[in-house]
């Protein structure tokens, strides 16, 4: 990272950032022109390379984007389900080919079909009316099953305004100390991959020295398959800015920062809304509820970049710096948005923090498993019976889950759990797993972010790796050289054995896996190789045709 940029980023503050004005710049014509990037530059005391930099990393900001009107989902939910072929082909009877550009991921996996236009998303059956949504139709909302097995808690009805206003009174006659050590009583884990104890992260943030401290909510939610983040922020705003509060009470931090991503349009509108009925009933501000602790809130439109729900690369695309992943230490609790003490929390995490407050951390640890307490939410994709929302105690068997929506509408061999970095589980393991974090990391798969994607038994898994793959190539943010040229390689290996054109040597590709896994800085690269490990171990002989035969090509599935 660099101090520098930091700092003159941070010169006007939170409100008038450099990104969003970036974003701004690109909203008329999908890009901002070079002109007007210098100006910005000037305006920073910065230098054009670096707005350029910036501005040319985003999907939505990026040249390429001037003139998309209409948007295809390609997150792995809706390669899976086989809809999008179809869905180009009627998006190309009303618009031209070359205003139709692609979204990874719409969160629409529960119904596939995915689409944006105009600032909306559209799935299942809408793209039959397509004319008429071009007319000005209106939205159309996606209806998906919200349940849970055993304890409910992020899936109960959100809290209206009178009682945030009764929790935040509570808030305010806690001693923020004892608050602190109620929440690291109640192990609660992050929940936006890795899984470390919030408590910790806020207590470092509480002793370090520095000043504005920021909340920042980490709604990137970028893993395709996975849209439960995105079921929160639409449906539990103010269970989310009531843990946000509570976190700024706890470590004195003046702001709460939510990075919302921009395929997700009706999140960023519902959290908005939100956020003014805490101003306008006093709950934040200035003085909260007239006392002397102030928070306040803003949310940060994201333009397209997977890379950014990694959190320092998330805080390097506040501050409008080309969003690299930063080395650590030091960490964002230390040194974070322009310098200051910054605690990053997925969304998950943080919406479950009102509970711990009303309800004690003695009574979250009693939830789940003693390692992995509380809930967890899942996505399940359109392949399940009844997709949807599942909110499990920690420890559910992944086999009640499954037979709770009702099984597969079609033969399933496997399930990608946790994000393009998750294990692929085969069948075979479905009923040895429980949901939790020791359960998926000890049988050699990641819970992750806990998205569940369904492979149809018909689906090639040479095409579902060399699509990972390009995946991952395309959102590497290139800052370290296993990961920037070891995904395009391992893209371009995967891509010519599924093509016919080159069987893979299975030496190279476990030097290369080795590389990623050791030589990368984060986890993006560090963490790609697990599944491809996976499916030459489960899946051996539907691959080995793909292998030359002459080096052993089982020597690959392990590390
Ligand atoms: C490539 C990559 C993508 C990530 N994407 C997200 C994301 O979309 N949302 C999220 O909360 N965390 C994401 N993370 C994890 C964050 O870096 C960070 O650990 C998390 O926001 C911390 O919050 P938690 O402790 O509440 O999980 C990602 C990490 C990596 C390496
Ligand atoms: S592993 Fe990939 S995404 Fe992570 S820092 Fe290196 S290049 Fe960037």
């Amino acid at each position: 990272m660099s101090k520098n940029l930091s700092a003159l980023s941070g010169r006007k503050g939170l409100e008038q950032g450099l990104f969003e004005q970036l974003g701004k710049l690109g909203e008329t014509d999908g890009t901002p022109d070079p002109e007007q990037l210098e100006q910005l530059a000037q305006s920073f005391l910065i230098g054009t390379a670096n707005t350029y930099g910036a501005a040319t990393f985003y999907d939505f900001l990026r040249p390429e984007n001037k003139g998309k009107q209409v948007y295809i989902c390609n997150g792995s939910a809706c390669l899976n389900a086989g809809t999008q072929s179809d869905v180009r082909e009627q998006l190309s009877r009303v618009f031209p080919p070359e205003s139709i550009g692609e979204m990874c991921c719409l969160g629409r996996c529960h119904e596939n079909s995915a689409f944006h236009y105009a600032g909306s998303n559209y799935s299942g059956d809408a793209i039959e009316n397509i004319e008429s949504i071009v007319r000005g139709g209106s939205e159309v909302a996606d209806h998906y099953r919200v349940t849970s097995i055993g304890q409910a808690i992020l899936t109960q009805t959100d809290f209206p305004l009178e009682a945030c206003t009764t929790a935040i009174q509570q808030v305010l006659q806690s001693n923020p100390e004892n608050l602190l050590a109620d929440i690291q009583r109640s192990g609660l884990r992050g929940r936006g991959g890795a899984g470390f104890p919030i408590g910790q992260k806020l207590a470092f943030c509480r002793q370090a020295a520095g000043d504005p401290k920021f909340i920042i909510c980490n709604a990137d939610e970028g893993d395709p398959g996975a849209y439960l983040d995105r079921y929160l922020l639409e449906h539990q705003p103010h269970r989310l800015l009531l843990g946000m509060l509570i976190a700024g009470y706890v470590t004195g931090a003046e702001w709460g920062v939510l990075y919302i991503r921009a395929e997700y349009p009706e999140a960023i509108r519902r959290v908005d809304q939100a956020i003014k009925d805490f101003y306008h009933s006093g709950l934040a501000g200035d003085k909260v509820l007239e006392s002397g602790f102030g928070f306040r809130f803003k949310t940060i439109h994201a333009r397209g970049a997977y890379i950014c729900g990694e959190e320092t690369a998330l805080i390097n695309s506040i501050e409008g710096q080309r969003p690299e992943v930063r080395v650590r230490p030091p960490y964002p609790a230390q040194s974070g948005l322009f310098g200051k003490p910054t605690v990053v929390n997925n969304v998950e995490t943080l919406a479950a923090l009102p509970t711990i407050l009303l309800q004690g951390g003695s009574y979250y640890a009693s939830i789940g498993t003693p390692a992995s307490p509380g809930t967890k939410l899942l996505s399940l994709d359109g392949h399940f019976q009844k997709p949807g929302i599942y909110e499990v105690e920690m420890g559910t068997p992944l086999e009640a889950v499954i037979n709770d929506a009702g099984g597969f509408r079609i033969p399933v061999k496997a399930l990608h759990i946790g994000g393009p970095l998750g294990g692929l589980v085969p069948a075979q393991k479905f009923r040895t797993l429980t949901i939790d974090f020791e359960s998926f990391a000890q049988a050699g798969f990641l819970l992750g972010h806990a998205s569940i994607l369904a492979i149809p038994a018909t689906m090639p898994l040479i095409n579902y790796l060399a699509d990972l793959f390009r995946f991952a190539a395309h959102e590497s943010c290139g800052k370290c050289f296993p990961c920037r040229l070891g995904t395009k390689r391992a893209e371009e290996l995967f891509t010519r054995a599924a093509t016919g054109e080159q069987q893979i040597d299975p030496g190279l590709l476990d030097d290369l896996l080795f590389t990623l896994e050791s030589g990368s800085l984060c986890a993006h690269g560090g963490g790609i190789p697990l599944p491809v490990r996976n499916a030459i171990q489960y899946f051996r002989q539907e691959l080995e045709p793909f292998f030359k035969s002459e080096t052993n090509y089982s020597d690959v599935s392990h590390s």
